[in-house]
């Protein structure tokens, strides 16, 4: 990493001299990785001007997923869910980032019941009554990427299915109250995980969170099973999601072979999932997407 004197401009394009933006920071993540933990590159803490571009994307994310909870219900397909996403985030100028995604062939991933993530949406699958499904809207405008999802609870659900949506929405809740400077991902890792097992209920391990903001997938990788006091340290600036998927049983998941999309859960139990994309903040963290 370049070294820079106290005052020369700031990496960050702040404008500001180093030694009153981001030198002490710099110093103190160094002092982190002097102990052995594993710390955000340079790239990985955004700049103002980039939050902000992620800020707006997220405002057409959210209002998106607002106007998926005004029309679904039973009766509704998921392909008529994928219109709308397709529509509504175009006409205000935006990208569905699932479109042609490694191949993806829809506007966003509905996943219904046993399915974990990555269901695609067709005229085919019409939801009923006492579904429980996760719509996962990712959006591109004017280049930057937000990503969110909810769990949506179609006409009258059974109790043990309302009780694992609940609890998935409780487990990013007390993730985020980890999120901080200073801490570490596992920190909320280990809240999620903890939330979840005390349950009853598994978290899935083989797929995770991501940084997010100037591509779909960043690094870093973002668990939810990893141990409190592990994994990368949270400095402000950082743009990542929290997305545990919550399973009723086995944290073990398969891959439809003829799609090569559709997550299952193993035991074709259910499984849950909400995500939020959050920017870590001086004082804790900033959800972009709710
Ligand atoms: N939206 C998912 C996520 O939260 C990724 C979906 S990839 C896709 O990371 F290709 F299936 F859209
Ligand atoms: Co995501």
């Amino acid at each position: 990493m370049e070294k820079l004197g106290r005052n020369d401009k700031c990496w960050c394009g702040s404008g500001k001299k180093y030694k009153s933006c981001h030198m002490a920071i710099d110093d103190k993540i160094h002092y982190y990785e002097l102990q052995g933990h594993i710390v955000p590159d340079r790239d990985m803490l955004k700049t103002p001007e980039q939050i902000e571009g992620i800020r707006v994307s997220s405002k057409i994310n959210v209002a998106v997923l607002d106007a998926v909870e005004k029309m679904i219900g039973p009766g509704v397909s998921t392909e008529e869910i994928d219109k709308l996403v397709y529509d509504m985030t175009t006409e205000m100028g935006g990208i569905p980032a699932p479109l042609n995604y490694d191949g993806f062939p829809k506007s966003v991933c509905t996943s219904i019941n046993e399915v974990v993530c990555h269901g695609i949406p067709s005229s085919d699958v019409i939801l009923k009554d006492g579904d429980i499904v996760n719509v996962d809207v990712s959006t591109i405008y004017n280049g930057y990427f937000s990503d969110s999802s909810r769990m949506f609870c179609i006409g009258k659900v059974d109790a043990e299915k309302e009780k694992l949506v609940r609890v998935a929405r409780e487990c990013i809740d007390l993730g985020l109250e980890q999120v901080k400077p200073w801490n570490f991902l596992g920190d909320m890792a280990q809240a999620i995980n903890d939330h979840a097992k005390a349950n009853g209920y598994s978290v899935v391990v083989d797929i995770g969170g991501h940084g997010v903001g100037l591509e779909f997938h960043e690094e870093p990788f973002v668990s939810y099973v990893t141990k409190k006091g592990t994994e990368m340290l949270m400095v402000p600036s950082m743009v990542f999601t929290i997305e545990p998927m919550i399973n009723a049983g086995t944290c073990e998941i398969e891959i439809d072979e003829a799609d090569g999309w559709t997550v299952y859960t193993a035991d074709r139990k259910p499984s849950a999932q909400w995500e939020v994309t959050v920017v870590v903040i001086d004082d804790g963290y900033e959800i972009l997407t709710w």
